[in-house]
């Protein structure tokens, strides 16, 4: 039997809603908006996708987006100056800095600028401390909206083996941290997988729920899953296409075609992480904006 497909989307759209109404009723209140600065250097093109998919995501829900499109040879002193700036400025309430940056930057060193209370991506040192020990904080925006998908979908992770396939700062580490709280959304055992792991089949075909966040393209492939398994592709890799008209497609970590034969439940890439990442930022910036305003 055929998985259940896990709909990113769908539950976006839910999520989306419920901050637009929120951010309206606080501007009938007191006449103000949230506001998110999104910095991007250089001209990455996954980076200008994202970057203006964030611009019209914002729009939708009411919250003013500030653009600043840098060159590729943006100097690190340049990039804190901006920073400084943007930590001053009243109706900014969240900073993005989009990774990756250039090689002339150094990327601890930017993320280490931002003010905490504006860090709606999550990934100053601070509001990382505050995750693992369980203070009140942003989460980093991908994991955090594989929590609330898996949630809202009916696949509470609680008490379950969660195995996630990859360990970086933005995705692998964040989400376990995340999920082995001791809180009713989270409450999962994790094991954390990379490259280096021995006989990764036989841990991942013990993953009640399996997050694979690695960027390889299809890397999990039918044997390598069990029959009950909810599967999560946060992957997102372009791959060469002659046949479509851009030259390349987008594919998940995930063999989806194959896995989706065998699972329980499974989300789709593109269209399943992706839109959760970028509802999760609204939110962040409507929670930074809130605390500021000294509203609940
Ligand atoms: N690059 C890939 N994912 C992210 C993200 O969540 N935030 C930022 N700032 N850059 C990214």
């Amino acid at each position: 039997m055929s998985a259940t497909i896990i709909s990113g989307k769908a539950i976006a759209d839910e999520i989306r809603k419920e901050i637009a109404d929120s951010v309206n009723e606080v501007k009938q209140k007191i006449n103000k908006v949230p506001g998110i600065a999104v910095i991007l250097v250089g001209e990455d093109p996954a980076s200008q996708v994202y970057v203006r998919m964030k611009g019209q995501a914002c729009e939708k829900v009411g919250i003013a987006s500030f653009e600043y499109k840098l060159s590729k040879k943006t100097t690190e002193e340049e990039l804190c100056n901006l920073i400084d700036k943007l930590n001053n400025q009243e109706e900014v309430n969240g900073i993005l800095v989009q990774l990756p940056l250039p090689p002339q930057i150094n990327e601890d060193n930017i993320l280490n600028r931002i003010d905490p209370e504006k860090d709606v991506d999550g990934f100053h040192p601070v509001n990382v401390g505050k995750l693992v020990t369980g203070q009140d904080t942003f989460f980093p925006c991908t994991p955090y909206g594989v929590q609330e998908m898996l949630i809202r979908s009916g696949y509470s992770p609680s008490g379950k083996n969660v195995v996630i396939v990859g360990r970086s700062n933005i995705v692998g580490k964040p989400i376990a941290m995340i999920l082995v709280q001791k809180n009713d959304r989270a409450n999962a055992t994790v094991t954390i997988c990379h490259s280096r792991t021995k006989n990764l089949k036989e841990v991942t075909k013990n993953a009640d729920i399996l997050i694979a966040a690695i960027g390889q393209p299809e890397f999990i492939k039918a044997d390598m899953v069990s029959e009950n398994a909810v599967v999560i592709d946060v992957g997102t890799n372009r791959i060469d296409d002659p046949s479509n008209e851009k030259g390349y497609k987008l594919v998940g970590d995930v063999a989806f075609d194959e896995v989706k034969e065998k699972v329980k439940a499974i989300t789709p890439s593109p269209g399943g992480v992706g839109p959760m990442t970028i509802t999760m930022l609204l939110y962040n910036t409507l929670k930074a904006f809130k605390k500021k305003e000294g509203l609940n």
